[in-house]
């Protein structure tokens, strides 16, 4: 069968649950957690995961990257503050996070603000990582050009042996969390006939005010 073929034939009929204001939290962070708790539970892989996107000189870009927590009623993520996506943010703090959670026929769409957080915050979790994800956070210049597969090998090897024997690796300052300060939140689940449900939260006024939107 020719890709276009498949891909016109593909269709699944979304039937699994449904969604009305009356059955949202009125606070957003308590819906997501509520959203969040059942993608756990329905062995969603990978549920922490969503795409980030980032503006580039007017220009949208995406990729994935992992929840870490929710503080302050922010969504919290690790990276690296020199990466492409450091530098699109330092230009441009707003972006947009992206939920899917396919098993639940659910998807949740974030949009709001990014500022790092505490240095404090971004040592504790360091701290948490296994020792290999430490090494290599210090050791790959994320989003920079390398020459092969070896020379990131090598920049790993050259890392793990400068902390021999040091219990404790330290974290890189161009390495920690961002916090995004959402002002927009909406859930949507998936219905029969492609009347999906979708309720949104939009901040006004420091309120979360909540309405439907057609699918
Ligand atoms: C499932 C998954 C999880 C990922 N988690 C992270 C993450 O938490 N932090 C991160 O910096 N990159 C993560 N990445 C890699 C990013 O998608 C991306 O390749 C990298 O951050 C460089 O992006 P940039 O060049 O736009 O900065 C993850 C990728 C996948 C597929």
């Amino acid at each position: 069968m020719k890709l276009n073929e498949t891909l016109e034939n593909l269709r699944v009929s979304y039937q699994a649950s449904s969604l009305d204001i009356g059955d949202c939290h009125q606070d957003p962070f308590e819906q997501f957690n509520k959203w969040f708790d059942e993608s756990v539970k329905s062995m969603c892989d990978e549920p922490n995961a969503f795409v980030l996107s980032t503006i580039k000189e007017n220009k949208p870009r995406s990729r994935v990257v992992l929840l870490k927590g929710i503080i302050d009623k922010a969504f919290l993520f690790y990276t690296n503050y020199e990466s492409a996506k450091g530098l699109e943010i330092e230009n441009n703090p707003y972006a947009s996070m992206n939920f899917l959670w396919l098993p639940l026929q659910r998807q949740v769409r974030i949009e709001g603000v990014l500022s790092k957080v505490s240095e404090q915050q971004s040592n504790q979790y360091f701290q948490k990582r296994p020792r290999g994800s430490q090494l290599g956070a210090i050791a790959s210049p994320q989003s920079k050009k390398v020459s092969s597969r070896q020379e990131l090998e090598g920049m790993f090897h050259q890392t793990e042996r400068k902390y021999e024997g040091i219990e404790s690796v330290p974290r890189p300052s161009h390495w920690g969390g961002y916090a995004l300060t959402p002002h927009y939140i909406e859930f949507w689940q998936g219905r029969s006939n492609r009347l999906h449900d979708r309720i949104c939260f939009q901040k006004v006024n420091n309120q979360w005010e909540l309405y439907r939107l057609a699918p």
